[in-house]
């Protein structure tokens, strides 16, 4: 079953590949302010932060698998085995009848909202500090 699952997003994202116009062009149908309770309810938040930023960044669409609906959800329903073996700290499996597909893909739409946005180095006056003190200190050597 996993197996089927992970060649057909070999599949997917060969063809993806070749077609990369094709699949970014695919529209968000998942409407993100629905997404926003399933999003918390599935323990998504635990290993994303509130806002998709965090240990596993999702925010800014930078990942292949946030391109689009389809690959999201291939990425849901093919993650880990069902029973690990160990205890176990990455991604879950999310069947269908854990997580329906509309369910999904409002959560889907919900992320693409989250936008990480640090403030840049060039306002932060401590780190300017330490830049020029480091600088001084390289051009006295
Ligand atoms: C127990 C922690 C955990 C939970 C809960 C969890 N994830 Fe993840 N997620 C991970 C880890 C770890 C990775 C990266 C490694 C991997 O693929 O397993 C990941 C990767 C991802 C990625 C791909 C990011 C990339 O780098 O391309 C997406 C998208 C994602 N998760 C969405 C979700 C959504 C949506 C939920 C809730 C339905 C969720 N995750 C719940 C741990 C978690």
């Amino acid at each position: 079953m996993i197996k089927n699952l992970l060649s057909s997003l070999v599949v997917y994202l060969v063809s993806a590949l070749s077609s990369p116009v094709l699949i970014t062009a695919e529209p968000i149908t998942g409407n993100a302010a629905n997404g926003k309770e399933p999003y918390f309810n599935h323990g998504c938040y635990a290993c994303h932060g509130y806002r998709g930023i965090g240990k596993h960044n999702i925010a800014n669409d930078v990942s292949g698998i946030m391109m689009n609906e389809s690959v999201f959800l291939i990425f849901l329903r093919a993650r880990s085995e069902l029973n690990p073996p160990l205890p176990f700290q990455g991604m879950p499996h999310y069947p269908e009848s854990s997580l329906a597909d509309a369910e999904a893909l409002d959560i889907y739409a919900y992320i693409r909202t989250f936008k990480d946005s640090p403030p840049l180095a060039e306002s932060n006056t401590t780190l300017q500090a330490i830049i020029r003190s480091a600088q001084s200190q390289h051009q006295a050597q």
